[in-house]
């Protein structure tokens, strides 16, 4: 089967990374797809209309859909849940239906807070028990995923971090504008743990699986695909301040819970099952986060 994969999101920081991945790779043709900021040859496709959707798909053909698109933002999902309903399960849903109907496979990227955190390392198989509703809403979209065809993928991922377009765009570079600003105290959590991912790597690791499986048609399921440095937001700051000579005296740490949107703990996830595919390489947190953040310094 020709090897066409067509990525949702493409315009956010995990989709844009993975279409990447497999726009350098000749043996695959891809597709990316966007919807506010379609720009640079994404095609603009509103997922939560079925019938503009479905023309997209079937123009296309993909023997893989990568569906990176979501609302992700806990504190937004809380608002407004019907409408992060329609993009994180209800979009979902129609992409898996016009897979079946070509005969191709979804990728569902979903996220490590479908995990309550208290009992980790969490394995791809264990029960999911989300906090909150942004991990309540990935969870549906799971099974939505899965009952559309067993043979579908749901891929686990923790906070990323990568490129971006605004500091604010990652939940870890948005933690560099109070690092950089040295005049005030910078309180940052120092309570739950973070296993921060750089989105390339994880563009590489995808592409792994999606060749792999090529393959291997039995690789079907959860996978998970995490960075293996544990941080708390404030471990993140301090190495930020390092790398770019700032004091870290203004930097203080909150020992306690987070406040706002329940979260979890500690959700680290294992890779096994990824790393047995030969996916090994995690970029240093010190290395990738230094790239990221470099054209924001000073
Ligand atoms: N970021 C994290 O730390 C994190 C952690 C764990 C899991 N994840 C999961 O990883 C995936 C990617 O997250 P991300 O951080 O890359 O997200 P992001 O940067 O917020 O990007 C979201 C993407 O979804 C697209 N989108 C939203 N509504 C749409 C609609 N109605 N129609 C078409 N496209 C729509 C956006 O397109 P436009 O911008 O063009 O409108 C954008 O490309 C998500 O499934 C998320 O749940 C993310």
């Amino acid at each position: 089967m020709a090897k066409r994969v067509l990525v949702t999101g493409a315009s956010g920081l995990l989709g844009r990374e993975c279409l990447k991945a497999f726009a350098d790779d000749p043996e695959w043709t891809s597709l990316g797809l966007a919807f506010s900021r379609s720009s640079g040859g994404l095609k603009k496709v509103n997922l939560t209309d079925p019938a503009e959707t479905a023309a997209a798909v079937r123009e296309f053909k993909p023997s893989v859909i990568l569906h990176s698109a979501a609302e992700r933002r806990p504190d937004v999902v809380e608002k407004d849940p019907e409408k992060t309903n329609k993009i994180n399960v209800e979009s979902t849903e129609n992409l898996c239906q016009l897979a079946s109907e070509l005969g191709a496979y979804v990728i569902f990227i979903s996220t490590d807070y479908v995990f309550d955190g208290t009992k980790p390392p969490y394995k791809p198989g264990d029960p999911t028990c989300p906090l909150n509703k942004y991990g309540q809403s990935k969870a549906d979209g799971e099974k939505v995923v899965l009952k559309a065809n067993p043979d579908n993928i749901v891929f686990r991922v923790p906070v990323l971090y990568g490129e971006v377009e605004r500091l604010d765009e990652s939940a870890v570079t948005i933690l560099f504008s109070k690092v950089k600003d040295t005049s005030k105290p910078a309180e940052m959590n120092h309570c739950e743990r973070r296993y921060p991912t750089f989105c390339a790597d994880l563009g590489r690791a995808i592409k792994v699986l999606a060749n792999s499986r090529a393959k291997d048609p039995t690789l079907t399921g959860e996978f998970h695909w995490s960075g293996d440095e544990m941080l708390t937001k404030y471990d993140m700051a301090v190495i930020m301040a390092e790398l770019f000579g700032l004091p870290t005296s203004h930097i203080v740490a909150d020992t306690k819970p987070a406040v706002g949107v329940p979260r979890p703990f500690d959700c680290h996830l294992d890779c096994g099952r990824m790393d047995a595919l030969g996916v090994v390489k995690r970029t240093p947190f010190r290395e990738g986060i230094k790239s990221c953040l470099e054209k924001y310094f000073p």
